[in-house]
């Protein structure tokens, strides 16, 4: 079996972050989402791996690279526009040839993995084997009908009126039986040749649709309080190790990751969290649930159920939650009398003021 990774698109739900990297190497837990989605595609046994890239091709392989790190080959295949999910499966078709494969949103996180469910579809190898959960709002995703007995009835991309509330997973295992399905449908309203779609087609020609129910838990990253929710639940499973340094006026609580080159000075931390390499942290508390990268700063301050990206500093702002800033940003608390707030900020940010 091969893999399909697709890690191209817009992402302008994850605006602004996605003005300056794909939504793909957004970190969680400090490592990228597209790494997550490697290492699962790694532990389904698959080493030849096909990835879509679009816009943001040259940061993707920089960061990445060929695979040998997560023991996969990986070539990269580049999609000038995002015409749909289906159209990644013709690009990538002269690298697939007539083998299964797993088609991988890269920006799905499944941290308990679908290897279960990727033997199960060796097993039987229906035409499509799809993963499904139950979801709160389904109007969001593909959705699935399914009759009594078990069968998938009907796939629907994104439904106004969605008639149930078992949402598609990113996951999907294909024979070569999908590019026919695929060569075969047109765009649809929204303008992409939707993977629901080719699906459906194959129900249509009477070809073998399976689905499982994932039991374990998955996020697309699609909105930042996906990226918040995703981050702690990753934190959660993280090893606790002090490799860098924690002096004897701090206390660290619960499971906390200090990596290399790190300082925590007269400060708390509460995990789960995890301080970046050769990130300083003086005067500080860090709640729960909070991620602050590699190389960033933190004075005097106060918060928790946060990422803070690589090379960012904050100093003297108490009372920070929920809140993912990016790379280099600089938060500072100003201390001579001012009642103003004073911001410079780029384009789609979102600044909630408390009081
Ligand atoms: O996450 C599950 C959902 O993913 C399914 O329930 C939906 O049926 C499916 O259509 C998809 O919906 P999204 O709207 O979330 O897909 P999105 O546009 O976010 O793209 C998913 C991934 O594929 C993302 O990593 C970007 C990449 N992509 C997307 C398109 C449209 C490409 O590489 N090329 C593309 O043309």
């Amino acid at each position: 079996m091969k893999a399909l990774v697709l890690a191209g698109g817009s992402g302008t739900r994850l605006r602004p972050f996605s003005h300056s990297m794909p939504k793909q190497l957004i970190p969680l837990a400090n490592k990228p989402i597209l790494e997550y989605v490697l290492e699962d595609v790694g532990r389904m046994g698959v080493t030849e791996v096909a990835m879509i890239v679009g816009r943001w091709a040259a940061d993707i392989v920089r960061v990445i690279g060929d695979g040998a790190r997560f023991g996969l080959r990986i070539s990269y295949i580049e999609q000038d526009q995002p015409l749909g999910l289906a159209h990644c499966v013709r690009l990538a078709r002269p690298i697939l040839g007539d083998d299964d494969f797993v088609m991988y949103l890269g920006d799905n996180v499944l941290p308990d993995g679908a290897a279960d469910v990727a033997a199960e579809f060796r097993a039987r190898r229906p035409a499509a084997h799809i993963v499904v959960q139950k979801v709160a709002d389904p109007h969001r995703f593909g959705i699935v009908e399914v009759a009594a007995n078990g069968a998938v009835e009907r796939l629907v991309e994104k439904p106004a009126q969605p008639r149930s509330d078992l949402a598609v997973v990113g996951v999907y295992f294909f024979t070569a039986a999908i590019h026919r399905a695929v060569a075969s449908i047109a765009p649809s309203d929204r303008g992409e040749l939707e993977i629901t779609d080719a699906i459906q087609w194959l129900l249509a020609n009477g070809a073998a649709v399976e689905a499982s129910r994932y039991e374990g838990y998955w996020r697309d990253i699609g909105h930042t309080e996906d990226v918040l929710a995703c981050n702690g639940r990753l934190l959660g499973a993280l090893r606790p190790d002090i490799a860098g340094e924690v002096d004897d006026a701090s206390s660290v609580v619960g499971d906390v990751v200090v990596e290399h080159g790190a300082r925590v000075v007269r400060s708390r931390i509460e995990g789960p969290a995890i301080v970046g390499a050769h990130t300083l942290i003086e005067d500080s508390h860090v709640g729960p649930n909070t991620a602050i990268g590699r190389a960033c700063t933190l004075y005097a301050t106060d918060l928790a159920e946060s990422i803070v990206q690589d090379g960012s500093s904050i100093s003297s702002v108490r009372g920070l939650r929920s809140s993912v800033i990016g790379r280099s940003a600089a938060i500072k608390s100003i201390d001579h009398g001012s009642p103003y707030h004073r911001l410079a900020i780029s384009d789609h940010v979102s600044v909630e003021l408390a009081g």
